[in-house]
């Protein structure tokens, strides 16, 4: 069973139409303006796509003067002779749109993201769904926040090469499963080898000529940036500027609400259905499979220098780590999930402890001295691909710094970047998210 989610959405339709408001606080933590925001897009919110398409993204791109910019889907070549597939069988892709100026040898990859799955069921309705095959995926997406191509929006990386890369794997860009039959149905678990086939390729469009290189990406492709991150390195030039971004990624293994390993229980059910513990050098006896998953037993062996961005109270990670509905059968804990601003003093209270476990987490790279991290008291999700929570004029500060201001000064050394924000509701500056369900698995 899904650890949280009702089961109507863990096939999760892309038709699904979904309802979100933005809610800006006000500076007395009273409720600011209130934008409503109808959806229609795939209801698949880990990507966090579906910023691209809404009407907020675009009403301020439109006010930035440009007409938002289309980047059309590539498919990759020879992929069927690589082994290099979607959960279906179909040929994986990715956007790329090209830089220009002083940015034309500068790259920028971003990994999408969107949850998991953990079984064949769930494994078998993402391949009819745009994360499990090519076939439903959109021909065009729209580059926002740190793929815009906008200076107002996106100061430091706006004229790079940009590339977001497609999932269709199921399980953060990792498995590598030779078999493709599962129990008589196709199923092709291959992360591992989209990314290195879409790396090849990249490669040989002038990746490999890169004097700076910038690996992102937000949720599971958060999680996949940190899996990632050295391979990447590898790829590229010496001597030029590599390092890595992880937005939303950072998942905690949490007891939930009601004392159950959520998280660990799922990722370990990720982790055994595509072999990843063969993938994973660091994954050994002493830890349990579903571990081996886990940012923080990932980073323990990263050497590239690696930019932590992720809210305190991780709307996604809220609603399925540590409040998820099956460990909730009072529904207490239904109008909280959806929005922070319902929450009651001992759900607080609980959320506190959790923000806690993240700092927790983070500190033990805190030595690392060329790492960086913000982490915000927002609740949200991923936040560098809109460019409201990216770099606007209203977009969450922490020491009066966007994300984008402290990201960029991370990426070219202009200053050390380590940004704990003060304690929910103190900072007024958050886009906290309001939900009228939650996100998909
Ligand atoms: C395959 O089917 C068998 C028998 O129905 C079941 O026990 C097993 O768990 C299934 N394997 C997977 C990976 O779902
Ligand atoms: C915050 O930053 C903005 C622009 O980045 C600047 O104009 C403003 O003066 C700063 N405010 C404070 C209090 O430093």
């Amino acid at each position: 069973m899904p650890p949280s989610s009702p089961p109507s959405s863990a096939s999760a339709p892309a038709s699904h139409h979904l309802r979100l408001w933005w809610r800006r606080r006000g500076r007395a933590g009273a409720a600011g303006a209130t934008f409503a925001v109808a959806l229609l897009a795939a209801a698949l919110l880990l990507t966090l796509s579906y910023y691209a398409s809404a009407p907020l993204a675009s009403d301020s791109s439109a006010a930035g003067g440009r007409s938002p910019a289309l980047v059309g889907l590539t498919l990759v070549r020879r992929a069927q002779e690589k082994g290099a597939l979607c959960l279906d069988g179909s040929v994986p892709g990715y956007h790329l749109r090209r830089g220009f100026g002083s940015g034309s040898e500068s790259w920028l990859i971003h990994l999408e993201g969107g949850g998991w799955c953990r079984n064949l069921k769930s494994c078998a309705s993402r391949q009819r769904s745009i994360l499990g095959s090519s076939r439903y995926m959109e021909r065009q997406v729209e580059f926002t926040g740190i793929l815009s191509n906008d200076k107002s929006q996106n100061p430091d990386f706006y004229n790079w090469n940009k590339v977001k890369i497609r999932y269709c794997d199921g399980a953060s860009f990792s498995g590598n499963v030779k078999d493709e039959l599962q129990n008589g149905t196709r199923f092709f678990f291959r992360g591992q080898r989209i990314w290195e086939a879409v790396m090849n390729e990249l490669v040989f469009k002038g990746l490999r000529n890169a004097k700076q290189a910038f690996l992102t990406g937000c949720s599971a492709g958060g999680l996949a940036t940190y899996i990632h991150c050295d391979a990447f390195h590898a790829l590229l030039p010496k001597d030029s500027r590599v390092k890595c971004l992880a937005d939303g990624g950072f998942f905690l293994d949490v007891e939930d609400i009601s004392g159950k390993r959520t998280m660990q229980s799922f990722y370990s059910d990720v982790v055994r259905l595509q072999h990843l513990g063969e993938q994973f050098s660091h994954c050994n006896s002493n830890l349990e499979p579903g571990q081996c998953f886990f940012p923080r037993e990932v980073v323990k062996h990263i050497v590239t220098p690696v930019f932590i961005l992720n809210p305190a109270y991780d709307a996604w990670q809220v609603q399925h780590a540590l409040a998820p509905e099956a460990s909730d059968p009072q529904h207490s804990w239904l109008d909280c999930r959806l929005d922070i601003a319902k929450c009651s003093s001992e759900q607080l209270e609980i959320l506190q402890g959790f923000r806690k476990e993240l700092h927790d987490a983070i500190s033990e790279v805190k030595q690392k001295r060329d790492w960086g991290f913000y982490i915000n008291s927002c609740f949200v999700h991923c936040q560098s691909l809109n460019s409201l929570t990216w770099h606007s004029p209203t977009s969450p500060r922490v020491n009066n710094k966007s994300i984008a201001e402290a990201v960029g000064d991370w990426f070219f050394d202009r200053r050390e970047v380590k940004e704990i924000d003060c304690e929910y509701p103190c900072n007024p500056t958050c886009h906290n998210l309001v939900f009228t369900r939650p996100f998909k698995i």
